[in-house]
């Protein structure tokens, strides 16, 4: 059977590229052309949706999708002045990620895709993260590539586009996961990453010791489920009189040491004078501070996506889309 594919090449440099980003609670919708004229680009977030059940509800997070990506697509097109038939490739993030809230985007996209006779590019979601740092370059440098989000804490030695050696990642909770599940235990509402970073600014992180496990382990490996459960333990014993912003920066700064110090052993070990830091947590304002100053005294260059590029968006997923020669 023939789907009259257009595999007629089209320049890279000026493709143009509609993702949608459907892993979790977002739903997002991207127009790229080449790699870094953005047509169009919103998020739509269900945090408020979800916040009332202190997490990502599958079911509700699909069925959100379901209505919200046919009005966002129709946006797209209609702001950026951009028809169907203009779109050269079509890409949505197929894996990883909730699989009913996957299908929804991929489904659609796909539909599309076959619709207007062009290839249809599944993403990896985690890809689209790593790759965000070099938004609007072709080029993918070498570098050691730290990913941490709400699902995954992962280290990589990047050789270039599709290059990655995996060095290590977390054996329990994402470092994403441990700071909404602290918020949690602190009654802030989800996600709490954001919450926790805002009210450790008026804290003092020396306040509380808390662990940093597997700091020297002698792998890439990390763990915040025994961090989590120290910060529970020591909101059960010591109810009375805790300063919550001391608490936040304590246990800020547990997880943050441990991401940098980690980070920076593998830019030596592997010999790179680059890192990046991607995903949702690569918002947090003391993870990029105190990464800053360790690359800087270690002589590393250093290279965070911008803030519409941290937590997850389209942007990514057609950027990564776009270096695929498909
Ligand atoms: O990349 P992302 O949007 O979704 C996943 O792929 O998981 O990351 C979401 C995660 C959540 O756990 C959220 O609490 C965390 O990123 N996050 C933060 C901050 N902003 C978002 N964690 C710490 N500090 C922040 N400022
Ligand atoms: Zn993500």
């Amino acid at each position: 059977m023939s789907l009259n594919v257009s595999s007629v090449p089209v320049d890279c440099a000026s493709r143009t590229i509609l993702a949608i980003e459907t892993s979790c609670d977002e739903t997002a919708v991207a127009l790229l052309r080449g790699f870094g004229e953005v047509l169009f680009s919103d998020i739509a977030s269900q945090a408020s949706i979800h916040a009332r059940y202190g997490g990502v509800v599958p079911e509700i997070a699909s069925r959100s999708h379901l209505d919200v990506l046919p009005l966002l697509i129709e946006r797209a097109f209609y702001e950026s002045t951009v028809s169907l038939k203009e779109v050269d490739l079509y890409a949505a993030t197929a894996a990883p990620g909730l699989p009913s809230a996957l299908i929804v985007g991929t489904s659609l996209t796909r539909g599309l895709a076959l619709g207007a006779g062009r290839p249809f590019v599944p993403i990896n979601h985690i890809e689209g993260h790593l790759l965000s740092p070099f938004f609007g370059e072709e080029r993918i440098e070498p570098h050691i590539a730290l990913v941490v989000s709400g699902g995954h804490t992962l280290l990589f030695d990047i050789q270039g586009f599709e290059r990655y050696k995996l060095l290590g990642g977390t054996r329990d909770d994402a470092a994403g996961e441990a700071f909404d599940k602290v918020a949690k235990f602190l009654g802030l509402s989800y996600p709490g990453g954001a919450r926790i970073d805002a009210l450790a600014k008026r804290g003092d992180a020396s306040s509380y010791a808390f662990p940093r496990s597997m700091l020297h382990s002698g792998d890439w490996d990390f763990s915040f489920s025994g961090l989590k459960t120290a910060v529970r333990s020591f909101l059960e014993k010591k109810s009375s009189r805790i300063s919550l912003p001391d608490l936040c920066a304590s246990f800020q700064e547990a997880v943050v040491d441990i991401l940098v110090t980690k980070t920076l052993h593998a830019a030596c070990v592997y010999r790179h004078s680059l890192i990046t830091v991607s995903g949702g947590v690569s918002s947090n304002s003391r993870l990029q501070t105190k990464m800053k100053d360790a690359c800087a005294d270690a002589g590393i260059s250093l290279r965070v996506a911008g803030p519409e590029l941290q937590t997850d968006n389209a942007l990514m997923i057609a950027f990564t889309a776009a270096h695929k020669r498909q």
